[in-house]
C-alpha cells in the first residue's frame, strides 16, 4: 500500500510532461485574439472594456449594476466598508473558506467571528450562526462553498431578525442559484472571483454586485483611489477631465486587458458549467462504491455551480491518509487541491483570536480529510478517466 501511495503506480499513468495542472482554466482562441487586440489598441488599463464587462456581468445576474475590481478579496473588502461597518463590529463567517474571506473582514477593521459548518453540505450552519450573534454582530458573510448555495432563507431570516447586512462570498458561485434566485443577489453585496482557477477567469479579477445604488457607486470610487466618479475616463478622447479625491480609496480596479478575457469567458459560462456537471456525474458514478466521502448531491430547487469536487479521505477507513493521498495523486501526475484546511488551523488566527480547530469540529474534520479533484471545463474525457484511475490506484484498489 505505502509503495503505491508513494508513487510506484500499478498502471502506467500520464507522463510527467503531461502533468494535469489542478484548476487550469479553459482558454480559447477568442480570448487570445482579444488580448492581442487590446495590447495593440493603445489602452490596456481600466476603460471601456471593463465597463462593458460590468454591464454584461450585471445582465447575466439580472441586476442593474456591477463593479469590476481586481479580485474577490478586494470585492469583499470594499463591500464591508460600503456596508458601513466600523472598528469592532463583528462579522460572522465560516471556517471552511479561503483565508481571503477572513482577511477581508480584518482589512476593513471589523472582527471576524466563526460559526461551524454543516458536515454534509460544508456550508455555514444557520443554527451555529444564531449561537454566535452578539450585540456587536453587524453582518453575515456566508460562502457558497464549492458552488453549493448556503441556506439563504434561514440566513436571511436571521439577518432580518437581528438587523444584519449580508455579504455573500460568491468566489465559487457565479452560476449558483437558490429557489430561483442567483447567488450574490440575496443580500446587500455579492462578491465574485475570476482568479485563474475559477469557473470563468480574467487571470486576477473580481466583481461586486451591490443591492444599493449608493453602495455600488461608493465601491466604484473606493476601487480607484477614492477619485470621483468616472476618473478612469480622464485620458479619453473627450478631453482631459480633472478629478477630485473624495475618499482615501484603494488601487483595486480591473484592467481592460483582464476584462477582454472575462467578456469572452462569459459567453461560454453555460457550456463550461454543463461540462463540469458532466465530469461531476462521472466522478459520482465512478466513486460511488469507494470507501471515501463524496460531495452531497445538489439540493432540490437549487443550481450548484460545480466549482470544486471534494472527496473526503479518512485514513482509518482507507489505510491511506489524506496527505499520502495528495502525494500519491501527484506522483501519478494528477494535480490536486485542498479546499481548505479550516481557518482555525492557521497559526496567525490562532495567535490573534485564540481560535482552535476543535472549537469548529465539523470544519476541522473536513479540513483534515478533504481533497479537490480536477474539475475544469478544459478536462478531456481521457483526463477524467486518468483522474478516476489515479484515485483508485492511490487507494490501492
Ligand atoms: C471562498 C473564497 N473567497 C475569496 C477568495 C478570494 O478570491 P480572489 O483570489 O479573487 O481574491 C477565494 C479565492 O480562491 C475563495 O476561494
Amino acid at each position: 500500500m505505502t509503495q503505491l501511495v508513494d508513487g510506484a503506480a500499478k498502471t502506467a499513468f500520464r507522463r510527467r510532461s503531461d502533468f494535469l495542472v489542478f484548476g487550469s482554466p479553459a482558454i480559447e482562441d477568442a480570448e487570445i485574439a482579444e488580448v492581442v487586440a487590446c495590447l495593440k489598441g493603445g489602452w490596456i488599463g481600466t476603460g471601456p472594456k471593463a465597463a462593458q464587462f460590468e454591464r454584461e456581468f450585471a445582465a447575466y445576474k439580472g441586476v442593474s449594476q456591477a463593479v469590476a475590481v481586481s479580485s474577490c478579496t478586494a470585492a469583499l473588502h470594499l463591500s464591508i466598508l460600503a456596508a458601513g461597518l466600523m472598528q469592532g463590529d463583528e462579522v460572522i463567517t465560516t471556517p471552511m473558506t479561503f483565508c481571503a474571506t477572513v482577511n477581508a473582514i480584518l482589512h476593513a477593521g471589523a472582527t471576524p467571528v466563526l460559526a461551524d459548518v454543516d458536515p454534509r453540505t460544508m456550508n455555514i450552519d444557520p443554527q451555529s450562526v444564531e449561537r454566535k450573534i452578539t450585540k456587536k454582530t453587524k453582518a453575515l458573510l456566508p460562502v457558497h462553498f464549492a458552488g453549493r448555495p448556503c441556506e439563504m432563507d434561514e440566513l436571511a431570516a436571521i439577518a432580518r431578525k437581528h438587523g444584519l447586512k449580508i455579504i455573500e462570498d460568491c468566489a465559487h458561485a457565479i452560476e449558483t442559484e437558490y429557489c430561483g434566485r442567483k447567488a450574490g443577489t440575496f443580500g446587500d453585496f455579492g462578491c465574485f472571483s475570476f482568479y485563474v482557477t475559477k469557473n470563468i477567469i480574467t487571470g486576477e479579477g473580481g466583481m461586486v454586485v451591490a443591492a444599493g445604488e449608493r453602495e455600488s457607486a461608493r465601491i466604484k470610487v473606493l476601487a480607484l483611489h477614492g477619485m470621483s466618479k468616472d476618473a478612469w475616463k480622464r485620458f479619453g478622447d473627450e478631453g482631459y477631465k480633472h478629478y477630485e479625491v473624495v475618499e482615501c480609496g484603494f488601487k483595486y480596479n480591473m484592467m481592460d486587458l483582464q476584462a477582454v478575457i472575462g467578456l469572452q469567458q462569459l459567453k461560454r459560462i453555460d457550456a463550461y458549467w454543463k461540462r463540469r456537471e458532466q465530469i461531476w456525474q462521472q466522478y459520482d458514478e465512478a466513486f460511488a462504491k469507494l470507501p471515501i466521502g463524496l460531495p452531497a448531491a445538489p439540493a432540490a430547487d437549487t443550481q450548484h455551480a460545480y466549482h470544486l469536487y471534494t472527496i473526503l479521505v479518512d485514513g482509518a477507513r482507507t489505510g491511506v491518509s489524506r496527505d499520502q493521498f495528495l502525494t500519491g495523486m501527484t506522483a501519478r501526475n494528477i494535480g490536486v487541491g485542498v479546499h481548505y484546511r479550516s481557518v482555525p488551523e492557521h497559526q496567525y488566527y490562532q495567535e490573534r483570536f485564540g481560535w482552535r480547530p476543535s472549537d469548529f469540529p465539523h470544519a476541522a474534520k473536513i479540513g483534515q480529510q478533504t481533497i479537490s479533484l480536477p474539475l475544469s471545463a478544459k478536462l478531456t474525457d481521457a483526463d477524467v478517466q486518468d483522474v478516476i484511475a489515479a484515485v483508485r490506484d492511490t487507494l490501492g484498489l
